[in-house]
Protein backbone atom coordinates (compact mmCIF):
# COMPACT_ATOMS: atom_id res chain seq x y z
CA UNK A 1 0.00 0.00 0.00
CA UNK A 2 1.97 3.19 -1.10
CA UNK A 3 0.14 6.80 0.08
CA UNK A 4 2.33 9.99 -1.22
CA UNK A 5 1.43 13.47 0.91
CA UNK A 6 1.45 16.09 -1.66
CA UNK A 7 0.19 19.59 -2.02
CA UNK A 8 1.20 22.22 -4.51
CA UNK A 9 1.68 24.50 -1.41
CA UNK A 10 4.25 24.64 0.89
CA UNK A 11 4.31 24.66 4.44
CA UNK A 12 1.30 22.73 4.79
CA UNK A 13 1.89 20.26 7.13
CA UNK A 14 2.97 17.21 4.59
CA UNK A 15 5.83 16.07 6.11
CA UNK A 16 4.59 16.34 9.64
CA UNK A 17 2.08 14.00 8.36
CA UNK A 18 3.87 12.01 6.59
CA UNK A 19 6.66 11.22 9.81
CA UNK A 20 3.78 11.40 12.48
CA UNK A 21 1.61 8.76 10.72
CA UNK A 22 4.37 6.42 9.47
CA UNK A 23 5.83 6.19 13.27
CA UNK A 24 2.74 5.31 14.56
CA UNK A 25 1.85 2.38 11.88
CA UNK A 26 5.59 0.96 13.07
CA UNK A 27 4.76 1.41 16.53
CA UNK A 28 1.72 -0.43 15.90
CA UNK A 29 3.49 -3.51 14.36
CA UNK A 30 3.60 -2.88 10.23
CA UNK A 31 7.09 -2.43 8.40
CA UNK A 32 6.70 0.82 7.14
CA UNK A 33 8.60 2.23 4.59
CA UNK A 34 9.14 6.19 4.29
CA UNK A 35 10.11 8.23 1.48
CA UNK A 36 11.70 11.73 1.49
CA UNK A 37 11.02 13.14 -1.92
CA UNK A 38 11.79 16.24 -1.14
CA UNK A 39 15.64 18.23 -1.32
CA UNK A 40 14.68 20.33 2.13
CA UNK A 41 15.17 16.65 3.70
CA UNK A 42 13.15 17.57 6.69
CA UNK A 43 11.83 14.35 7.03
CA UNK A 44 14.68 12.76 7.20
CA UNK A 45 16.50 15.20 9.63
CA UNK A 46 13.77 15.15 11.80
CA UNK A 47 14.47 10.71 11.31
CA UNK A 48 17.91 11.93 12.52
CA UNK A 49 19.60 10.88 9.65
CA UNK A 50 22.27 12.89 8.10
CA UNK A 51 24.91 12.48 5.54
CA UNK A 52 23.36 9.77 4.27
CA UNK A 53 25.81 8.15 1.36
CA UNK A 54 23.01 6.93 -0.82
CA UNK A 55 19.63 8.54 -1.51
CA UNK A 56 16.29 9.35 -3.39
CA UNK A 57 17.71 10.56 -6.19
CA UNK A 58 20.44 7.96 -6.50
CA UNK A 59 17.57 4.92 -6.72
CA UNK A 60 15.83 7.12 -9.50
CA UNK A 61 18.98 7.54 -11.49
CA UNK A 62 19.76 3.90 -10.73
CA UNK A 63 23.33 4.59 -9.42
CA UNK A 64 21.91 2.73 -6.76
CA UNK A 65 19.26 -0.12 -5.67
CA UNK A 66 16.47 0.76 -3.15
CA UNK A 67 17.92 -1.73 -0.60
CA UNK A 68 21.28 0.01 -0.52
CA UNK A 69 19.59 3.46 0.18
CA UNK A 70 17.43 2.11 2.75
CA UNK A 71 18.28 3.33 6.25
CA UNK A 72 16.94 1.74 9.41
CA UNK A 73 15.96 4.72 11.84
CA UNK A 74 15.59 4.82 15.30
CA UNK A 75 11.95 3.66 15.35
CA UNK A 76 11.71 -0.02 15.16
CA UNK A 77 9.89 -1.50 11.88
CA UNK A 78 10.38 2.34 10.21
CA UNK A 79 13.09 2.76 7.46
CA UNK A 80 13.97 5.35 5.31
CA UNK A 81 15.14 6.31 1.91
CA UNK A 82 16.55 9.52 2.50
CA UNK A 83 16.75 12.90 0.53
CA UNK A 84 19.65 15.73 0.45
CA UNK A 85 19.91 18.68 -1.39
CA UNK A 86 21.23 17.50 -4.89
CA UNK A 87 17.66 16.10 -5.13
CA UNK A 88 16.49 18.97 -6.64
CA UNK A 89 19.66 18.49 -9.66
CA UNK A 90 18.77 14.65 -9.80
CA UNK A 91 15.37 15.39 -10.37
CA UNK A 92 16.77 17.88 -13.63
CA UNK A 93 18.21 15.24 -14.91
CA UNK A 94 15.35 12.50 -14.14
CA UNK A 95 13.10 14.87 -15.89
CA UNK A 96 15.29 14.28 -19.13
CA UNK A 97 15.25 10.54 -18.76
CA UNK A 98 12.41 8.28 -20.80
CA UNK A 99 9.71 7.31 -18.75
CA UNK A 100 11.35 9.15 -15.83
CA UNK A 101 8.22 9.09 -13.95
CA UNK A 102 7.76 5.16 -13.91
CA UNK A 103 11.09 4.80 -11.83
CA UNK A 104 10.01 4.97 -8.46
CA UNK A 105 6.87 2.89 -9.41
CA UNK A 106 9.72 0.56 -10.19
CA UNK A 107 11.79 1.04 -7.61
CA UNK A 108 9.36 0.30 -5.04
CA UNK A 109 8.29 -3.44 -6.08
CA UNK A 110 9.19 -5.86 -3.95
CA UNK A 111 9.87 -3.97 -0.91
CA UNK A 112 8.95 -5.99 1.73
CA UNK A 113 6.70 -2.83 2.94
CA UNK A 114 3.39 -3.41 4.58
CA UNK A 115 2.99 0.60 4.19
CA UNK A 116 5.12 2.93 2.06
CA UNK A 117 4.08 6.68 2.51
CA UNK A 118 6.04 9.47 -0.17
CA UNK A 119 6.57 13.11 1.40
CA UNK A 120 6.43 15.25 -1.52
CA UNK A 121 8.19 18.43 -2.30
CA UNK A 122 5.59 21.57 -2.32
CA UNK A 123 5.16 22.43 -5.91
CA UNK A 124 4.51 19.99 -8.54
CA UNK A 125 7.59 18.81 -10.33
CA UNK A 126 8.74 15.09 -11.87
CA UNK A 127 9.50 13.89 -7.92
CA UNK A 128 5.88 14.48 -7.83
CA UNK A 129 4.63 12.75 -10.49
CA UNK A 130 6.42 10.04 -9.95
CA UNK A 131 5.00 9.91 -6.63
CA UNK A 132 1.30 9.59 -8.22
CA UNK A 133 2.54 7.39 -10.42
CA UNK A 134 3.71 4.85 -7.89
CA UNK A 135 0.91 5.46 -5.91
CA UNK A 136 -2.65 3.85 -4.65
CA UNK A 137 -3.61 6.86 -3.09
CA UNK A 138 -3.04 10.84 -2.30
CA UNK A 139 -3.54 12.75 0.89
CA UNK A 140 -3.45 16.20 0.82
CA UNK A 141 -2.69 18.87 3.64
CA UNK A 142 -3.87 21.99 4.30
CA UNK A 143 -4.01 24.72 6.11
CA UNK A 144 -7.73 26.03 6.64
CA UNK A 145 -8.00 29.36 5.34
CA UNK A 146 -9.35 30.22 2.19
CA UNK A 147 -6.19 30.95 0.58
CA UNK A 148 -4.61 27.47 1.36
CA UNK A 149 -7.95 25.37 0.42
CA UNK A 150 -7.49 27.00 -3.05
CA UNK A 151 -4.70 24.00 -3.26
CA UNK A 152 -6.84 21.32 -2.80
CA UNK A 153 -8.86 21.52 -5.89
CA UNK A 154 -5.65 22.26 -7.75
CA UNK A 155 -3.68 18.86 -6.29
CA UNK A 156 -7.22 16.84 -6.86
CA UNK A 157 -7.16 17.80 -10.81
CA UNK A 158 -3.67 16.78 -10.88
CA UNK A 159 -4.50 13.67 -9.32
CA UNK A 160 -7.14 13.13 -11.94
CA UNK A 161 -4.65 13.95 -14.90
CA UNK A 162 -2.08 11.45 -13.96
CA UNK A 163 -4.95 8.53 -13.25
CA UNK A 164 -5.69 9.28 -16.64
CA UNK A 165 -2.50 9.42 -17.93
CA UNK A 166 -0.86 6.90 -16.15
CA UNK A 167 -2.36 5.31 -12.94
CA UNK A 168 -5.90 4.27 -13.17
CA UNK A 169 -5.64 2.87 -9.53
CA UNK A 170 -4.93 6.24 -7.94
CA UNK A 171 -7.64 7.46 -5.39
CA UNK A 172 -7.60 10.80 -4.10
CA UNK A 173 -7.65 9.35 -0.76
CA UNK A 174 -7.78 12.36 2.28
CA UNK A 175 -7.52 15.83 3.48
CA UNK A 176 -6.04 16.56 6.57
CA UNK A 177 -6.38 19.90 7.97
CA UNK A 178 -3.19 20.58 9.94
CA UNK A 179 -1.77 23.78 11.71
CA UNK A 180 -5.43 24.78 13.18
CA UNK A 181 -5.51 27.09 15.65
CA UNK A 182 -7.66 27.48 18.46
CA UNK A 183 -10.99 28.32 18.24
CA UNK A 184 -10.82 31.32 19.68
CA UNK A 185 -8.83 32.49 16.98
CA UNK A 186 -11.78 33.10 15.32
CA UNK A 187 -15.07 32.45 12.54
CA UNK A 188 -12.13 32.32 9.72
CA UNK A 189 -10.83 28.93 10.10
CA UNK A 190 -13.84 27.51 11.00
CA UNK A 191 -15.82 28.90 8.00
CA UNK A 192 -12.50 27.20 5.57
CA UNK A 193 -13.13 23.60 8.22
CA UNK A 194 -17.06 24.03 7.30
CA UNK A 195 -16.25 24.79 3.45
CA UNK A 196 -14.23 22.08 3.12
CA UNK A 197 -16.48 19.65 4.61
CA UNK A 198 -19.31 20.40 2.26
CA UNK A 199 -16.66 20.37 -0.82
CA UNK A 200 -14.88 17.17 0.35
CA UNK A 201 -17.11 15.40 3.13
CA UNK A 202 -15.93 11.76 4.05
CA UNK A 203 -12.47 12.46 2.94
CA UNK A 204 -11.45 15.43 5.64
CA UNK A 205 -10.19 13.90 8.55
CA UNK A 206 -9.98 14.89 11.98
CA UNK A 207 -8.43 18.38 12.53
CA UNK A 208 -4.44 18.60 13.68
CA UNK A 209 -4.21 21.54 16.07
CA UNK A 210 -1.52 23.75 16.17
CA UNK A 211 1.11 22.80 18.52
CA UNK A 212 4.28 23.72 19.52
CA UNK A 213 5.36 20.24 20.26
CA UNK A 214 5.52 19.72 16.50
CA UNK A 215 8.46 22.30 15.97
CA UNK A 216 10.25 20.97 18.96
CA UNK A 217 9.60 17.05 17.93
CA UNK A 218 11.53 18.24 14.97
CA UNK A 219 14.48 19.44 17.03
CA UNK A 220 14.57 16.60 19.12
CA UNK A 221 14.85 14.63 15.78
CA UNK A 222 12.18 12.66 17.53
CA UNK A 223 8.73 11.29 16.28
CA UNK A 224 6.02 13.31 18.01
CA UNK A 225 3.99 10.45 19.12
CA UNK A 226 8.02 9.46 21.25
CA UNK A 227 8.29 13.02 22.12
CA UNK A 228 5.09 13.80 23.41
CA UNK A 229 3.10 10.88 23.63
CA UNK A 230 -0.04 12.34 25.46
CA UNK A 231 -0.28 15.22 24.50
CA UNK A 232 -3.51 16.87 22.66
CA UNK A 233 -1.75 16.91 19.03
CA UNK A 234 -0.38 13.21 19.62
CA UNK A 235 -3.89 12.70 19.77
CA UNK A 236 -5.22 14.57 16.73
CA UNK A 237 -2.80 12.63 14.60
CA UNK A 238 -4.05 9.46 16.18
CA UNK A 239 -7.46 10.21 14.74
CA UNK A 240 -6.63 11.15 11.49
CA UNK A 241 -5.01 7.62 11.55
CA UNK A 242 -7.75 5.93 13.08
CA UNK A 243 -10.02 7.63 10.05
CA UNK A 244 -7.42 6.71 6.93
CA UNK A 245 -7.55 2.93 8.29
CA UNK A 246 -11.42 3.21 8.21
CA UNK A 247 -11.44 4.32 4.97
CA UNK A 248 -8.60 1.58 3.60
CA UNK A 249 -6.50 4.82 2.75
CA UNK A 250 -4.29 2.78 5.37
CA UNK A 251 -3.66 -0.50 6.68
N1 LIG B 1 0.27 21.12 13.92
C1 LIG B 1 1.31 21.97 13.89
N2 LIG B 1 1.48 22.89 14.86
C2 LIG B 1 2.51 23.76 14.81
N3 LIG B 1 3.44 23.78 13.86
C3 LIG B 1 3.32 22.88 12.86
C4 LIG B 1 2.28 21.93 12.83
N4 LIG B 1 2.44 21.16 11.71
C5 LIG B 1 3.53 21.62 11.10
N5 LIG B 1 4.08 22.65 11.79
C6 LIG B 1 5.26 23.44 11.43
O1 LIG B 1 4.96 24.13 10.22
C7 LIG B 1 6.06 24.08 9.31
C8 LIG B 1 5.63 23.38 8.05
O2 LIG B 1 5.31 22.02 8.36
P1 LIG B 1 5.81 20.85 7.41
O3 LIG B 1 7.28 20.91 7.23
O4 LIG B 1 5.22 19.58 7.92
O5 LIG B 1 5.05 21.29 6.08
P2 LIG B 1 5.34 20.83 4.58
O6 LIG B 1 4.02 20.90 3.89
O7 LIG B 1 6.07 19.55 4.56
O8 LIG B 1 6.28 22.02 4.07
P3 LIG B 1 7.23 22.01 2.77
O9 LIG B 1 6.34 22.33 1.60
O10 LIG B 1 8.23 23.09 3.05
O11 LIG B 1 7.85 20.65 2.63
C9 LIG B 1 7.18 23.37 10.07
O12 LIG B 1 8.02 24.32 10.65
C10 LIG B 1 6.46 22.56 11.14
O13 LIG B 1 7.24 22.39 12.29
MG1 LIG C 1 7.88 19.01 3.68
Amino acid sequence: MITTYANQAGSAGKTTSAVTLAAMLAETGHTVLLVDSDAQANATTWLGVSNPSLTLGDVLLRRATLAQATVETDVPGLRLIPAHEGLDGDALELSRVLGGEQRLRMALQDTGADVILVDCPGALSILTVAALVASDSVITVTQPTVKELAGVPKMEATVHEVRDAYNPKLRFGAVIPCIVPPSAAGALYSEALTLLCEQYGDLVTPPVRRSVRIPEAYAQQTPLSIHAPSEAVTHDYRAVLNHLIQSGVLP
